[in-house]
């Protein structure tokens, strides 16, 4: 039985004061949950986070695929790990879209996580011209060809995908649970075909896009979503709260 799991991604969200405030509220509350939580903190308040999150996950939203170098503005998964950070959001379409993050540079990150024991997750989904133009199966499977490559089959069962449809990203537009639900089983057939069914089996894949408390549960009611990728909803305490309980 896959075991569910929330994050909320806050992107270029909260100060260290907010993430403070934000986690001395909810963090106490999050206790035996059915699922697992967290949340993706901007770096600069990845130590601060881990110090006031006892029961949520630290996640970072992005790394580097090299140890170390000349990368001004850069953070390595050694940085990371030192801050005993275990979960890494990587290929995030804002990512893909204004800071040049490719299939390639995933499958990097990818890689380099997973060789040092930590948790990817990996990102994918089309954009709304390519929905409209019926490429959404052919350009997610590749995206998820290409970020698996040369992954083992016993580091694959490890990651965790997020399927997000570009078009509902911010947008208030979700997925019907249908649609998001058709996409993840294209996606868990891909892992299947790339590795075998346990491995299918296996691996979590989210849902991301105007998640929110009210359409959560339903979308969590489908067989192939283990879970969300919560961008807006996410940054409220109250809301948060309301997407994990
Ligand atoms: P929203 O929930 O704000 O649509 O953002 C989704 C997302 O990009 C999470 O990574």
């Amino acid at each position: 039985m896959r075991k569910s799991i929330i994050i909320g991604n806050w992107k270029m969200h909260k100060t260290t004061s907010e993430t403070i405030e934000f986690l001395k509220q909810v963090d106490d509350v999050c206790t035996n949950l059915e699922l697992e939580a967290g949340v993706a903190v901007p770096y600069v308040n990845l130590a601060v986070a881990k110090q006031y999150a006892k029961n949520l996950i630290v996640v970072a939203q992005n790394c580097h695929y090299e140890d170390f170098g000349a990368f001004t503005g850069e953070i390595s998964v050694d940085m990371l790990q030192d801050l005993k950070i275990t979960h890494v959001i990587i290929g995030h379409s804002e990512r893909r879209e204004m800071f040049n993050e490719t299939n390639e540079t995933v499958n990097l990150k990818a890689k380099k996580l997973l060789a040092k024991g930590m948790v990817p997750v990996i990102c994918c989904g089309e954009t709304l011209y390519q929905y409209e133009n019926n490429e959404t199966q052919k350009v997610v499977e590749n995206q998820i060809e290409k970020a698996f490559q040369g992954i083992t089959l016993e580091d694959a069962k490890t990651v965790i995908i997020a399927y997000e449809p570009i078009w509902a990203i911010g947008t208030g537009k979700t997925a019907t649970a249908e649609i998001a639900q058709k996409v993840c089983a294209i996606i868990r057939n891909k892992i299947a075909n790339l590795y075998d069914n346990v491995v299918a089996n296996t691996i979590r894949i989210q849902y991301g896009g105007s998640v929110k408390p009210d359409n959560i549960k339903e979308l969590l009611s489908q067989p192939d979503i283990d879970g969300a990728l919560v961008g807006g909803a996410s940054l409220e305490p109250q809301t948060f709260l309301g997407l994990v309980k």
